[in-house]
């Protein structure tokens, strides 16, 4: 689990112009992000960099006189930020009977939700589930898979969404392919091993990632297997021939194909040799992968050897943007996060 936006000099440009250009889209929303981990160092740095550039409002969940104590002691100004303690605010009775009403089928009663709601990554979900506000970010010193549980239980997919997916933007340096060198990929982080359905879902998902955050006008989908059009013969290629037809069925106003291999998905020369006829082989900018193995050692390769900056994981198809942060994020990551979050909601 990686987001490494610092790190590689060679192509610090372009993504300081997209990353300043989400800020600047995030500061017209004006919307309210939830930082549940409110006694996280870099989060409560981060608290200056949101409120003065104005990408969100931003609330820290936890006891306020333990979170301004420890603001005082590393010098983190919070002006501007909201505290809301999960044991004490007024509306927290609501939030136990929600809780309990969502998840009752599943064995919780109401001492477990009492319990649950005052755990800050549940609390987060639930003030965006009820509306206090419009996104979550946290995973400063969560793993994914805990930021990830609270907001599926309660947030839930996204109408029609059936598999949440965590894409990454991929700018290489110098790079002819793709959007100029921009790139989604995606499931790198979330989906273990898809289902055709599912894939097709991430295709549908990442092209809002490519158009609302890279400003990508006009997203082409490669579906990615180790085969280009039938050049190899096996179940796992069975699987993506599956979602390309079911993408291309389910959402025709997407520009899909494969199976590809990589290079006949992003090079021209050969997607027309290896794929003839095809509209978008040779020129994909949204590159989804047969698993999350695959996604994951893809963003890795792109961003270790190939110089890469990879921004993510974003999440995609959660009915409330909620985004997961590195344990490893720099204080201004989690500024770029909420952003992201914010531009989303
Ligand atoms: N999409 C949508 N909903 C899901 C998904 C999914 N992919 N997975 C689980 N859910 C739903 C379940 O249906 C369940 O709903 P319900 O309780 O209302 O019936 C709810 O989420 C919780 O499911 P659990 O079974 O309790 O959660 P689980 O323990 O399976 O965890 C998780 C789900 C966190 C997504 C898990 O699959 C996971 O850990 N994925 C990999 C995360 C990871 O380690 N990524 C790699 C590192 S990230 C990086 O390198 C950038």
């Amino acid at each position: 689990r990686d987001r490494d936006v610092t790190g590689v000099q060679t192509c610090a440009l372009p993504i300081l112009s997209l990353l300043a250009e989400i800020r600047e889209k995030a500061s017209k929303k004006g919307k309210t992000i939830v930082l549940p981990e409110g006694t996280e160092e870099r989060t409560l740095q981060a608290i200056k960099g949101i409120v003065d550039q104005k990408v969100a409002k931003p609330i820290l969940l936890g006891d306020e006189s333990e979170i301004k104590g420890l603001a005082s002691k590393i010098g983190a100004d919070l002006t501007g930020a909201e505290i809301i303690n999960p044991a004490k605010a007024p509306f927290r009775d609501d939030f136990v009977q929600a809780f309990y009403e969502l998840r009752k089928k599943k064995g919780v009663d109401l001492d477990k939700a009492n319990k649950t709601m005052l755990d800050p990554l549940f609390f987060a979900s639930m003030m965006v589930k009820m509306g206090k506000a419009d996104g979550e970010v946290a995973g400063a010193e969560n793993t994914t898979g805990n930021v990830l549980r609270p907001a599926l239980q309660i947030i839930k997919t996204a109408p029609g969404v059936t598999a949440v997916s965590g894409a990454f933007i991929i700018i290489v340096p110098n790079c002819e392919f793709g959007a100029n060198g921009t790139f989604v990929f995606a499931d790198c982080a979330v989906t273990i091993d898809p289902s055709p359905e599912q894939m097709a879902v991430f295709a549908k998902s990442s092209v809002a990632t490519a158009t609302d955050l890279c400003g990508i006008e006009e997203p082409r989908i490669g579906m990615l297997s180790f085969s280009t059009k039938g050049s190899a013969s096996h179940e796992m290629v069975d699987k993506v021939t599956k979602a390309t037809a079911i993408a291309k069925e389910s959402y025709p106003e997407l520009k899909v194909d494969g199976e590809f291999q990589f290079d006949a998905a992003v090079v021209p020369k050969v997607g027309a040799s290896k794929a003839p006829g095809s509209d978008v082989a040779g020129q994909c900018n949204v590159l989804i992968f047969p698993d999350i193995d695959a996604g994951n050692i893809a963003y890795k390769v792109a961003q270790r050897l190939g110089k890469a900056e990879a921004i993510g994981p974003i999440l995609q198809g959660i009915a409330k943007p909620v985004n997961d942060l590195s344990r490893g994020c720099s204080v201004e990551d989690i500024v770029n996060v909420v952003a992201m979050t914010a531009v989303r909601s």
